[in-house]
Parts: structure tokens; sequence; C-alpha cells
């Protein structure tokens, strides 16, 4: 986009941390607590469209107690990354699919769309103005965090009128640690993520604490994560606590790669759809089908689930190691990270890193072709 400057509000280069103290800050990126030093902020109002787009120091928020937002949960967000190559320039992975998801998200919640050029150039301004917080380690990235919420003070229940879309960055290694160990998993029969005809296709904040619950009853079966089943019976499997799902199906000399279709339950993972097309690329057969949680345990026994793996942003490629559900526990292959598994991550992250040729365009340079005035424009 070229449309809409973004105001270069950025800090002064002696207000900005030291590089001593931001080594100190990076030094156990625990996920989601080491946040850098600017956002971007944009408004929507019916009268003006989007306005008022800026690079800003990060900071708190003064929000009125009676927001939409807050009350009635009209927030929608994404997850993305950035990261560093071997020449020392930042890339974005797929933000135009992100920025499609937003805008899709956005409609499923009554909420105005944010032009998806708009969203990539917010992205961009962003990793440009904490371009040195863009690790260097290769276990390492900058993971972005768009979000958006109805800012009006006015608790007649109704979609908000008047909009923020912030855009916040945090350094981050794999949600589940630097060499992504396999992880537990518990199959939930009590609790449901989605319904049809509900927001489970959207990534929207109100799918995301209801699964606190059933991830604390995971933690008492010893799991690290909740396998989220259809709500009607409780049957096929559909994703994880904020993350997708493959199987490795080994039958004779064919690999497949399965993985539950997009229903409307559950999340469009931006990870998934890579995965899918990586997996191709790489010899495998790819099915996207239902598979009930009674089959992963008897081909999971016969030797033909070989394997199984979450993916998403945050969690990349991570192997699942062990199953429990009611009364019942399996093991996952022996429990460590299985062979495919290892090679889908690597494929992934090759391309990520700019290890291998982008042979799909989806690495965007994060830096801007000129910076101009106090704004930002990307060509
Ligand atoms: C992501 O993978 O980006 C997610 O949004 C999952 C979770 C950290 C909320």
């Amino acid at each position: 986009m070229t449309e809409l400057a973004i105001a270069d509000r950025t800090l002064p280069a002696g207000d900005r941390i030291t590089d001593d103290e931001l080594r100190t800050r990076c030094a156990r990126p625990a996920f989601g607590r080491v946040l850098t030093e600017h956002m971007v902020s944009l408004r929507w109002t019916v009268d003006r469209g989007w306005h008022d787009a800026e690079v800003v120091p990060y900071g708190p928020l003064s929000v009125d107690p009676a927001m939409v937002g807050l009350h009635y949960g009209q927030v929608v967000f994404e997850g993305m990354k950035a990261f560093r190559h071997a020449d020392g320039h930042a890339v974005l992975f797929r933000p135009h699919d992100h920025g499609a998801r937003f805008a899709d998200s956005a409609r499923r919640l009554a909420m105005p769309e944010l032009p998806v050029d708009t969203f990539v150039a917010a992205a961009r301004a962003l990793v440009r103005a904490d371009e040195r917080w863009v690790p260097f380690e290769p276990a390492r990235s900058l993971y972005l965090r768009p979000i958006m919420f109805a800012t009006d003070p006015v608790l007649a229940l109704a979609p908000g009128r008047e909009y923020r879309f912030l855009l916040l960055a945090m350094v981050t290694e794999n949600f589940f640690g630097a060499d992504s160990p396999p992880v537990s998993v518990w199959a939930s029969t009590r609790y449901s993520r989605a319904a049809p005809g509900g927001t489970g296709g959207a990534k929207c904040a109100g799918n995301y604490a209801p699964a606190f619950l059933a991830q604390q009853e995971a933690a008492e079966h010893g799991c690290q994560q909740v396998v989220w089943l259809d709500a009607a019976e409780h049957r096929w499997v559909e994703e994880m606590g904020g993350m997708n799902i493959f199987w490795v199906h080994v039958q004779g000399e064919e690999t497949t790669l399965v993985t539950p279709p997009l229903t409307g339950t559950l999340l469009p993972g931006v990870t998934r759809r890579s995965l899918l097309t990586l997996a191709r690329d790489e010899g495998f057969r790819v099915e996207e089908r239902p598979v009930a949680l009674d089959d992963w345990q008897r081909l999971t026994e016969t030797g033909a689930f070989a394997e199984a793996f979450a993916c998403g942003t945050a969690a990349a490629v991570t192997p699942i190691g062990r199953v429990v559900a009611e009364g019942r526990e399996w093991t996952v292959g022996d429990g460590t990270a299985g062979p495919v598994s290892a090679r889908m991550r690597t494929a992934l992250t090759d391309v990520q890193r700019g290890l291998v040729p982008d042979r799909h365009g989806w690495l965007v340079n994060a830096a801007p072709d000129e910076s101009k005035g106090g704004f930002l424009t990307f060509g």
C-alpha cells in the first residue's frame, strides 16, 4: 500500500534501551514476555474509516471502562513472524495471508476489515522500527501480534462504531521451548471449543479464554496441551489449543500427511496451509480428512499412524509424543520426534530463514522502499 502513510513517532536513538539491556531482556525469551519498544496504532471510525496510522513507543493504553471490546469481546487478533536472514535483512513470513485471515476474522465479528496492504505495511513499519530486536539466533524470531478491538464506550449490545488496531512485537523462541520437545496431549470430552456456525474458524479472543479450563484439565492429567474434539459427538479430532494437527500415515512405501478438513470449526492455519504445500514438495501425499480419536489410537497401535505433530505460527512443527483421554492413553511412535515431523519442521524453517529458495513467494522484505518527512511509506 502506498496511500495510508504511517507517521514515524519512534523513540529518538538516545531514549532507546542500550544494547546491553537488550541482551539482558532477550536472554531467555519465554513466549509472550519480551515485548519490543514500539507498536503500530491505527484508528477506525464510521465517518473517517482507517486513519491516524503511527508507529509509537510501546506503552499502556487509556481506554474507556465501558468499551465494547472489553464487555462483549469484539476482539480479533493474529500471530505472524519475522525472521533474520544470514545476510542480515529481516523478512515477514506470509504477511498477506495473515492479513487476509485477519480480515476474515473481523468480518465474522461484524468489524471493519483492515485492507491487507495496510496490514502488511504496518508489519513492515514495526519490524523496521524494532529492527535490532529481530533475533540473530536461528531458533528465535520476532513474533508479531496484530489485534483489533471496538473502543466505543457504549454498553448497548451492538457492534462498535469505532475501533483501534494495534500491532505489538515480541522476541520468541518456539512456543514449547528452543528445540520443541515432543508434547503430551489431553483429549477433552468435557469441554468443546467450537460448534458449527460459531466462531471456531475466526481468530477471535473469545476462542481462547474458554480453553483455559480445558488446559487446566490437561495439566491435571500430566499433559501440556488440549486436543479438541467436535462438539456434537466428541469423536472427531479438530485441533489443539491454538494449533492445528497432522498425522503421518504410513502405508507400505507411501507416506500421507493427514489433517482435519476446514469445516468452519477449526482455525485455517497459515502454517497448516504451508505444510500441506511443503509436504507435496517433499514427495508426500496429503489428505484433508476427518480422523476419529478412536482411529488415532487404533492406527497408532498398528503402526500406521507413525507420527503426529502440532503446527502453528507459535509452535512451528511440534511433535506429539503421548495422548491421554478418559480411561486410556497411548504413545505416538516411540514418544520421541519422528523423522517426518523433523523433516517438515526443517522444510518450513529453512524457507522462513532463507536457507532454501522461496519457491512459493511467501517471504516479504521488511524494509520500506523509502522513508520521508516523518512518514514511513512502502512501495
Ligand atoms: C499462534 O500460533 O500465533 C497463536 O496465535 C497461538 C497462540 C499463541 C495464541
